[in-house]
């Protein structure tokens, strides 16, 4: 389980995030991309280690607007309630700063994304037509949203 894992919001490593996003999604960002992010105070931070970086989670948190920009746990270190730690802590920091409510985008076709937004108390609030193309295949982008 994730009793091990220590959740953080200080400690960033843009070369390791940037290999862990690699390996969970087709169109990655680079580590100039993860350097920027991090030193932009727009965005909010957390990541999850052991000993090592084994998965993160960025919001962007603007006044009154919170939304999840990207979340990836490494493979190996799945199903073990990582994600989950992530997205309570921040839920936890978005609510001792005033923020009402957090949305994100998940692909229609990304069911372990859903399932682990639904655990949360997420629902879904739009659909977006077509919106990625993964490779010509044009699937539809779901918004999904909760009350902090
Ligand atoms: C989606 C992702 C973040 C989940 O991370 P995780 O640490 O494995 O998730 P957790 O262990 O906290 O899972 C919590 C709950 O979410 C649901 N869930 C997670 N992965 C699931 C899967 N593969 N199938 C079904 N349900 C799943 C379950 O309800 C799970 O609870 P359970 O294990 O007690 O059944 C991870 O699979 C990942 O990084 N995927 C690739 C990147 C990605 O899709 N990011 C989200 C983009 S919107």
């Amino acid at each position: 389980m994730a009793n091990n894992i220590k959740i953080s919001t200080n400690k960033h490593a843009p070369q390791a995030m940037c290999i862990i996003h690699k390996r969970c999604f087709d169109r990655f960002w680079n580590e100039s991309y993860f350097r920027s992010l991090l030193h932009n105070n727009n965005y909010k931070i957390f990541t999850a280690s052991d000993k090592n970086l084994v998965g993160f989670l960025v919001i962007l948190a603007v006044k009154d607007f919170a939304e999840i920009i990207t979340l990836a746990i490494n493979p190996e270190k799945r199903r073990l309630g990582i994600a989950s730690k992530l997205l309570k802590e921040a839920i936890k920091w978005l609510s001792h700063n005033q923020f009402s409510q957090l949305t994100l985008e998940v692909s229609d076709e990304n069911f372990p994304a859903q399932e682990l937004y639904k655990s949360l108390g997420f629902s879904e609030a739009g659909r977006r037509k077509d919106y990625y193309n993964l490779n010509g295949k044009l699937i539809d982008g779901l918004v999904y949203f909760r009350k902090i």
